[in-house]
């Protein structure tokens, strides 16, 4: 646990929600601009990726010669859309991914549905006639959710609904009761300062720093003195749900419970406080960390023709938070990424490059199967001409994240001209950084790419227990698997790796 909870990986993972916070060299995280961050007013599209749509206005120099060389592909493109979009592979990538998120339901880190999941996905790769598929170990801490209630004993009785956030400290048996203080920000708190001890914090912000409250907001609030902390879910939307992610103490200040709660009942408190009553919760959680756990990430080839040592990574990540069924998150990941062998081998489609499925464990609890595998594969990342990944749902195909040279954006550009028409996939975001397991490939070096399949409803569902099936349509994954496989394959197929500057 010790090692788990410390502060580098709180800027880690910190820098995936806003790139504008830099990971420098190999391990000596710094913050560049968090105030920025706390005064970035959030919108659709780029709320947690600091990102832009990318101006072709930068592309007049990229040759005739690469653009020729990628025209060329749009007789293979043609097929991909052919046979995803309305013929053999027409609804398989729905049919797929229901069968494996409905076999397993949530695969949170430490828990035996994540270690089979990640057993099955390793047959899936074998059944796709994948090369050397195999699983490296990774470290990946435990936490169960126990039982959690918050009880409003004043101004009336009601129970409200709420989440732990991940890795947050049980409250004693009987629980804890505490006055509410209300905060919008870590700035007024420090002003109310005197008046939180013994105290439970409620954040309720509805900008940019609502994120952050539930990622550290409960050091933040212990440090006042106050007894728990709840935090407005960071969902976009609410039908009364619960938000809940991984939440990091800081060691040096004791650790108090800190829960999610949503964004009705944030608001409802908010207008109670504001008529002057006096808001009374009960709080009682009987989560519990437990040891370390072994895990392991798993890893398949198909092999390239021409250059098998060189490599396009495909990625996603087995585990998922406590959630929902992980349908989104990241059920799609490991399911597109071997949809794309099978359908690559159908079409007798074998790019020069080999096209790696990597699917990473404990991602959720803050990167460490990831972390695992750059560790031990460092030296290896010269031969990667990208890393792909799908961590961004499929509502809808709306086009790629990605971070890499602007010579290499505009390669990414010219390839998406060729389905962008046939699957509406026609946004290309540049961005500083890319979020997720790729992250710190993409740090070594290597060109980024995340999916986008936000449709403005990604964190509707996101972590809530509506991360289900039930958000997903199949001619939408039909979307998503033919830009996958027509990216990975062009990528992993062009005479030259993406430049890297
Ligand atoms: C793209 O960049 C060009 C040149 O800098 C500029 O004139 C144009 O307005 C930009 N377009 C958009 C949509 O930002
Ligand atoms: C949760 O509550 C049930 C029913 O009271 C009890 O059996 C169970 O042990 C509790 N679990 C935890 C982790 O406290
Ligand atoms: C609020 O209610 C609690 C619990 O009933 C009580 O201990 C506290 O004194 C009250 N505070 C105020 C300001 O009325
Ligand atoms: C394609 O994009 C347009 C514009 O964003 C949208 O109106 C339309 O509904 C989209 N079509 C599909 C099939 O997603």
């Amino acid at each position: 646990m010790g090692s788990y909870l410390n502060f580098p990986i709180f800027i880690i993972l910190a820098s995936l929600l806003n790139p504008n916070i830099h990971v420098s060299g190999d391990s000596q995280p710094e913050i560049l601009n968090i105030e920025q961050y706390l005064q970035d007013s959030p919108s659709a599209n780029t709320r947690f990726f600091g990102g832009r749509n990318f101006n072709t206005s930068e592309c007049t120099s990229l040759s005739p010669e690469i653009r020729s060389e990628i025209e060329d592909y749009r007789e293979v493109v043609y097929r991909i859309l052919e046979t995803t979009l309305t013929g053999h592979f027409q609804g398989k990538t729905y049919d797929d991914l229901a069968t494996f998120v409905d076999k397993f339901g949530p695969r949170v880190s430490g828990s035996d549905a994540l270690e089979e999941s990640i057993t099955y996905l390793g047959q899936l790769m074998t059944e796709a006639d994948m090369e050397d598929v195999h699983e490296e170990e990774a470290v990946t801490p435990m936490w169960l959710r126990g039982n959690e209630s918050a009880i409003l004993l004043s101004p009336r009785k009601e129970s409200l609904d709420i989440r732990g956030l991940g890795f947050s400290v049980p409250t004693p048996d009987e629980g804890i009761t505490g006055e509410v203080v209300l905060v919008r920000s870590f700035k007024e708190m420090q002003a109310m300062k005197e008046s939180l001890a013994g105290k439970i914090v409620v954040y309720n912000s509805k900008t940019g720093e609502g994120p952050l409250h539930c990622i550290i907001g409960a050091s933040m609030a212990a440090k006042m003195g106050a007894i728990a902390a709840l935090a407005r879910s960071a969902t976009s939307y609410s039908l009364y749900s619960v938000h809940a992610s991984v939440q990091f103490y800081d060691e040096k200040i004791p650790k108090i419970p800190v829960a999610a709660l949503t964004l009705e009942d944030a608001d409802m408190i908010e207008r109670m406080l504001l008529r002057g009553e006096n808001v009374t919760i009960h709080l009682t959680m009987t989560n519990t960390a437990s040891s370390e756990r072994m895990s392991r990430n798993v890893i398949g080839d198909y092999k390239g023709r021409e250059l098998p040592e060189e490599y396009v990574m495909l990625a996603g990540h087995s585990d998922s938070w406590d959630m929902g069924e992980g349908a989104l998150d990241d059920g799609i990941g490991p399911i597109l990424a071997i949809e794309v062998i099978n359908l690559l081998r159908f079409l007798n489609l074998t790019p020069r490059r080999t096209i790696r499925n990597a699917f990473f464990t404990g991602e959720e609890a803050g990167l460490y199967g990831a972390r695992r595998y750059v560790s031990d594969h460092r030296s290896e990342l010269d031969s990667y001409s990208a890393a792909l990944e799908a961590d961004f749902g499929c509502l809808r195909a709306s086009g790629l994240l990605f971070s890499g040279s602007t010579k290499a954006t505009c390669i990414i550009h010219e390839i998406m001209q060729l389905y962008s028409q046939m699957t509406n996939a026609t946004s290309l975001i540049r961005v500083g950084g890319v979020p997720t397991d790729i992250y710190l490939m993409n740090r070594g070096g290597v060109p980024g790419i995340v999916l986008n399949g936000d449709d403005g409803r990604y964190f509707w569902y996101h972590h809530t227990d509506a991360d289900t099936m039930t958000a997903m349509q199949p001619a939408n994954l039909d979307r998503c698997l033919a830009v996958w496989a027509s990216t990975a394959y062009i990528i992993a197929d062009l005479n030259e790796k993406l430049p890297r500057d």
